[in-house]
């Protein structure tokens, strides 16, 4: 199965709304190729600002399932949930609710035991993944240096990451790879070196996680891709 692979820069104010866009029609796509559609949430004010964006676009909610990537381990309500900011910027915003939400039980203490439940719902092939790239190449909750980042038979994981808040639920790289459609955002120019690294770096995926995705399509303003060779 070959996803769609691609880059595009475009002005920073105009990404949530391209990045909305993109999401929307793959969403529908899917929609209409298979009768439903999961969509898979990062965390992050990048993505935030396309959830904004999201909630305004013409999209068959009632038939797309909605999960994340990953969560940190904090209550749903805390200010650190990536389900309370997909909440306030996109559910609270929908004209109809989706066919369902399927959140990460951050609030567990059970770290090993939330993750192992989240793979029970967590679909073979997510219709469309949405992932945020972070300043130290990081994709969902996969660190580099994460033993995460090796795994291949679990779909869910409890680690512990450099960005607070540490205790994390994350999808892995065998969820990655299935996904039908994988959308990248990166904005700013802190995110520069990640970008090229991740896009045009030599192959090392600890110390870059956000390699394990070049094969998608990465959403980017200028800022974030002014370190590419432009070569694409
Ligand atoms: C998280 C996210 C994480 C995020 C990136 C980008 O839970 O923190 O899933 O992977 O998407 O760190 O975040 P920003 O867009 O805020 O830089």
């Amino acid at each position: 199965m070959s996803r769609r692979v691609e880059r595009v820069r475009v002005g920073t104010a105009t990404l949530p709304e391209l990045a909305a866009h993109e999401i929307a029609e793959m969403l529908s796509t899917a929609v209409r190729e298979r009768g439903r559609a999961s969509l898979a949430l990062a965390g992050g004010t990048t993505p935030r600002a396309a959830y904004e964006r999201l909630a305004a676009e013409t999209v068959p909610w009632a038939s797309v399932s909605i999960y994340f990537g990953d969560e940190r381990c904090v209550p749903p309500d805390h200010s650190d949930s990536n389900y309370r900011m997909a909440h306030e910027a996109l559910f609270a915003r929908l004209p109809q609710p989706p066919a369902q939400i399927e959140r990460m039980a951050g609030e567990s203490s059970d770290y090993d035991g939330a993750a192992r439940a989240y793979e029970g719902v967590l679909p073979e092939a997510l219709d469309v993944l949405v992932l945020g790239v972070g300043e130290d190449g990081h994709t969902a909750s996969l660190f580099p240096g994460s033993s995460a980042l090796f795994e291949a038979t679990r779909r869910v994981l409890p680690v512990i990451g450099p960005k607070p808040p540490p205790q994390r639920l994350t999808i892995t790289p065998p969820v990655l790879k299935a996904a039908r459609s994988v959308v990248v955002l990166a904005a700013g120019a802190g995110k520069a070196p990640a970008v090229a690294r991740a896009l045009e770096g030599e192959l090392d995926i600890s110390s870059c996680p956000s390699q394990l995705v070049r094969d998608a399509l990465w959403l980017m303003d200028h800022a974030a891709a002014a370190e590419l060779s432009g070569k694409w």
